[in-house]
């Protein structure tokens, strides 16, 4: 087969390929976020919302466990290969546009998610602050937030690339994720994505650039800090225990914070 060129392009433009990326994590992350309503909830969770949802691999996943599902995104082609899948497999979920750091729902919801560092997309603290209080403002008293990402370590970054292949039927994906570099002042991580995918005879090669802000664990705690609205209840870390919360520190790199809405505010 001849070697394509490489595009230089957003992986998000590419849904069908995207969505194969992170398959492997799907129902690990569901059976966690089932899991953390049931422990954390004080009521049976049944509506649930996703930001930044792309090609909602996890709208699918909890919409096929009969939870009632809204989610939203910047990325027209992700919203597009959502509402088709949806359509595919004759499940309903309410698929928006919107912007994480600006965004209101109409009904409260009782449970909402953001995994895999889509958070840190949100590159100034305003608009994170601005995130976490629009999802404040969009879960019912007691509705818990599920918010993933790594935590930089403070000795410097333990892994600065990383590489994996995921199948689905005839296509074949690879990416490769390195970091190029970290500002540690303004807190900024540019990364580049290499992906390569491969269907039959066709052939996709590119390169995808994007910027991620870092925290710390004390930044982030910082951050919660200042939306008085929510309340940390435990952190998780990759293994997805919900038997074993642990007390965030400056070792565990991924990280899953379990967020509650306060029932009022002093
Ligand atoms: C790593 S993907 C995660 C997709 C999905 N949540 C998942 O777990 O597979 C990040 C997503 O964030 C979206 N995104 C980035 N910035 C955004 C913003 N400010 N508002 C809404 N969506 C955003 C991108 O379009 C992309 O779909």
């Amino acid at each position: 087969m001849a070697r394509s060129r490489v595009l230089q392009a957003s992986w998000y433009d590419y849904p069908q390929y995207y969505d194969i990326v992170f398959q492997a994590y799907t129902q690990r992350e569901a059976d966690f976020i089932v899991a953390a309503c049931r422990k954390y909830c004080p009521f049976a969770a049944r509506r649930l919302l996703e930001p930044a949802c792309g090609t909602g691999r996890l709208i699918i996943e909890l919409a096929t466990r009969g939870y009632e599902l809204s989610g939203f995104d910047l990325s027209q082609p992700g919203l597009r290969y959502l509402r088709r899948r949806l359509a595919r497999f004759r499940l309903y979920a309410e698929i928006f546009e919107a912007d994480m750091s600006n965004f209101r729902i109409g009904q409260p919801a009782d449970a909402a998610y953001c995994v895999i560092n889509t958070f840190r997309y949100l590159l100034r603290e305003q608009s994170a602050r601005g995130h976490l209080e629009c999802i404040a403002a969009s879960l019912r008293p007691g509705g818990i937030y599920i918010l993933g990402l790594h935590l930089l370590p403070l000795g410097g970054h333990k892994e600065d690339s990383d590489c994996w292949t995921q199948r689905r039927s005839e296509t074949e994906v690879s990416v490769t994720a390195r970091l190029l570099r970290a500002d540690r002042r303004r807190r900024i991580e540019d990364v580049q994505l290499c992906l390569m995918a491969r269907s039959g005879s066709k052939e996709l090669r590119l390169q995808h650039a994007f910027q991620l802000r870092t925290y710390t664990a004390r930044q982030f705690r910082r951050l919660l800090d200042s939306v008085p609205s929510l309340e940390l209840c435990d952190v998780y870390d990759f293994r997805h225990d919900i038997a074993q919360p642990f007390a965030p520190n400056n070792e565990t790199a991924y990280s899953v914070f379990v967020l509650r809405r306060r029932h009022h505010v002093s």
